[in-house]
C-alpha cells in the first residue's frame, strides 16, 4: 500500500492531541513537573541535547514516536547505510556515510566495495595537504603556498567555508584561506586584489565541472594567473580540482595527479566530507580533518543504533515535524553562540532548503501537508540586537536552536561566561515570557502611577511559550564539529523520510540554471527580438540601453 502520511494513524491522533496541548504553556508544564530537563534531555558523550523548552509532554513524544515507526524511518535509514539506490530521481545511491566510514568495513554500490577509492582519495589528500603545509610542494618559481583559493559554489563552497572558519584555532596561521563563490565579479576581483600567482594556490571545486558560476570564476582565474606567469606548465603548480568529472577537469588544464576525485553518491550538500574538503585538510591538516571525519561517524553509529527514543536526529526532526505540520510555523531558526560558527545557518540553509523544499512526493504526487521549514539565523549575540525583538514580541513563532560550545577556543573567560549567560537567558526568556502581573508589579517597584502602567504594560509583555532546542558541548574541535554537521544531516534525512520526499535531488535549482543560460546568451547577442514574457523582455531591453 502506497505511503500517505495524513493517513497514518499516529498523524490523525497527533492532530487530535495537538487540539488538547495548543493552549498549554511551557511556564505551567514546567510548574507542574521539575523533571521535564532530565524527561527531555538526552546526550552523547559531552554533546547535550536539552529539548524540555518544546511544547510537548510526554504523549506528545510517544506519538511523534509513533509517527516515525509508522514512516519506517529505521528502514529507510538501513537503506541508505547499505548503499541501496535511496535517490530516486537520479537512480543513485546516498553515500556520504561511506565518506567517514572509518571502522573501513565495506559499503557497496553496484556490488563494488566503495571504501577502498574513499581511502585511496583520503591518501593523496594528506598528501597533497601535507605537502602544502610543509612548504614541499612549491610554486612554478620556487617559492612557498601562503594563500589557498577555494572557486566553488552552494556544497562545493559552503560546507569548506563554514568548517574552514569555525576550526581557525586549528589552522595553520601562515596559511590564509579564500572562498570566492559568486559569479558576481566583485568577488573574485576583491579576492584577486589580496593576491600574487606565485604563492596562490586555487582548488576548483565542482562536482559537476559544468556550474557556469565556477566554470567562469576558474577561467578568471586561470587568465590573471596567465597573464602575470605566461608559462602555461606553471598551471600545474597553482591549479587543482576536486570532481566527479575527471575528463572536463583535463579539459580545463588541470594534470590527472592535481585532480581529486569523488563519486556521483555523494550529494554537492553532503560533500565537504569527500575531497571538496580539500581546502579544510590543507589549512587544518590531514589529522584534523580525519577527526572531523571519526565526528560524525559518531554521529552515524548513534543515528543508526540508538533507540528512536534515544535518537538526536530523530527528535530533532519529530520535533520540527510537530511545529512545521501540527502548529504550522513556517520557519526554523539557527543561532550558534560561538562566533566561529557564524556560517551555520548559511550551511544548514542549503542543506535542509535544498534537500527538503520539496513539494512531491516519492511516487510523483503533489504533497497535501508542507515539506521543509525556511531555515535561518545567525550568531549570537549579534542576532539578540537585531532580530530576536520579533522571536521574542512577534506574531510568527520561530523554533530555534541554541548552540554553544562550553568551553572557548581562546584566553578571554570573561566573553565565554557572558556569552553563555546570554544563550541560557535567551532560551529561558522565549519559554517564560511574562505576565501582565508581573511588568504590573515591576513598574509599580520602579514608581510608575497607575494611569503609566495601565497604558504601557501591555507592550512590555511577552508572550513566551517560544519552542527552543539546546545544543551543549564542550569544545568546538575538529571531532565535535563533524559529530554537530552530521546530526543535523540526519535530522534532514528523517524529515524527508516522513515527508515522503527524494530529500537528494535539487530540479528546482537546476531549471534557473537553465534559464539563465538561454538569458546568458541573449544578452550576448545584444538582439532587438526576444522570445520571453514581457517582463523579462523589459528587463533586457531595459539593461541593454544603459550597458551597451
Ligand atoms: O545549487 C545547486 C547545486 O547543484 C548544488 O547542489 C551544488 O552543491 C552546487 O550546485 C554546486 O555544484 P557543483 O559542485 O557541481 O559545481
Amino acid at each position: 500500500m502506497t505511503y500517505q502520511l495524513t493517513k497514518l494513524s499516529a498523524w490523525q491522533v497527533l492532530q487530535q492531541h495537538y487540539q488538547t496541548i495548543k493552549d498549554s504553556h511551557m511556564r505551567d508544564m514546567f510548574a507542574q513537573d521539575t523533571r521535564r530537563f532530565e524527561k527531555f534531555s538526552i546526550h552523547l558523550d559531552d554533546l547535550l541535547l536539552d529539548y524540555s523548552k518544546n511544547r510537548i509532554n510526554e504523549t506528545s513524544m510517544k506519538l511523534l514516536l509513533d509517527l516515525a515507526r509508522q514512516a519506517n524511518i529505521e528502514s529507510w535509514r538501513d537503506r541508505m547505510f547499505v548503499g541501496e539506490a535511496i535517490n530516486i530521481t537520479e537512480g543513485r545511491s546516498v553515500l556520504h556515510i561511506a565518506l567517514r566510514n572509518r571502522a573501513n568495513t565495506p559499503i557497496r554500490v553496484n556490488g563494488k566495495d566503495v571504501m577502498p577509492a574513499v581511502n585511496a582519495e583520503l591518501a593523496h589528500m594528506r598528501e597533497f595537504s601535507d605537502q602544502i603545509r610543509s612548504g614541499q610542494w612549491r610554486s612554478y618559481n620556487g617559492r612557498r603556498i601562503r594563500h589557498i583559493v577555494n572557486i566553488g559554489i552552494g556544497g562545493s563552497d559552503l560546507g569548506p567555508h563554514l568548517v574552514c572558519d569555525a576550526l581557525q584555532p586549528f589552522a595553520q596561521n601562515d596559511l590564509h584561506m579564500h572562498f570566492v563563490s559568486n559569479v558576481d565579479g566583485a568577488h573574485m576581483h576583491e579576492t584577486l586584489k589580496l593576491l600574487q600567482p606565485e604563492t596562490t594556490l586555487f582548488i576548483i571545486s565542482s562536482k559537476t565541472f559544468t556550474t557556469s558560476e565556477t566554470m567562469r570564476n576558474a577561467h578568471t582565474a586561470r587568465d590573471w594567473f596567465m597573464r602575470q606567469v605566461r608559462d602555461e606548465k606553471a598551471i600545474a603548480r597553482h591549479f587543482v580540482a576536486v570532481t566527479t568529472n575527471v575528463p572536463l577537469a583535463n579539459q580545463f588544464g588541470i594534470a590527472g595527479e592535481n585532480i581529486f576525485a569523488f563519486w556521483d553518491w555523494v550529494g554537492g550538500r553532503y560533500s565537504l566530507w569527500s575531497a571538496i574538503g580539500l581546502s579544510i585538510a590543507v589549512s587544518i591538516g590531514m589529522d584534523h580533518f580525519e577527526q572531523l571525519l571519526s565526528g560524525a561517524q559518531q554521529m552515524d553509529q548513534h543515528f543508526k543504533n540508538a533507540p528512536l527514543e534515544q535518537n538526536m536526529p530523530v527528535i530533532l526532526a519529530l520535533l520540527g515535524i510537530w511545529y512545521h505540520n501540527f502548529f504550522g510555523f513556517e520557519t526554523h531558526g539557527i543561532m550558534p553562540y560561538s562566533q566561529y560558527l557564524r556560517r551555520l545557518a548559511d550551511y544548514l540553509q542549503q542543506l535542509d532548503m535544498e534537500s527538503n523544499g520539496k513539494s512531491i512526493d516519492r511516487e510523483g504526487q503533489a504533497l497535501n501537508y508542507h515539506s521543509g521549514p525556511i531555515i535561518w539565523g545567525q550568531a549570537g549575540t549579534n542576532g539578540q540586537h537585531a532580530f530576536y525583538q520579533l522571536l521574542h514580541q512577534g506574531t510568527r513563532p520561530v523554533p530555534t536552536d541554541f548552540i554553544l560550545p562550553m568551553r572557548a577556543e581562546h584566553d578571554l573567560p570573561q566573553h565565554q561566561q557572558l556569552l553563555t549567560a546570554n544563550c541560557f537567558a535567551q532560551t529561558r526568556a522565549l519559554m517564560l515570557g511574562k505576565t501582565l502581573a508581573q511588568v504590573q508589579q515591576e513598574m509599580k517597584a520602579q514608581g510608575f502611577d497607575d494611569a503609566r502602567i495601565a497604558t504601557i504594560a501591555p507592550h512590555k509583555l511577552f508572550a513566551g511559550n517560544k519552542p527552543t532546542n539546546t545544543l551543549l558541548f564542550e569544545r568546538l574541535t575538529p571531532y565535535a564539529l563533524g559529530r554537530l554537521l552530521a546530526l543535523y544531516e540526519h535530522k534532514v534525512f528523517v524529515q524527508g523520510i516522513i515527508w515522503n520526499i527524494n530529500s537528494f535531488d535539487q530540479w528546482g535549482v537546476e531549471y534557473g540554471k537553465a534559464l539563465a543560460t538561454e538569458i546568458n546568451r541573449d544578452l550576448a547577442e545584444k538582439s532587438e527580438s526576444l522570445p520571453h514574457d514581457s517582463s523579462t523582455n523589459g528587463l533586457i531591453h531595459w539593461r541593454n540601453q544603459y550597458y551597451l
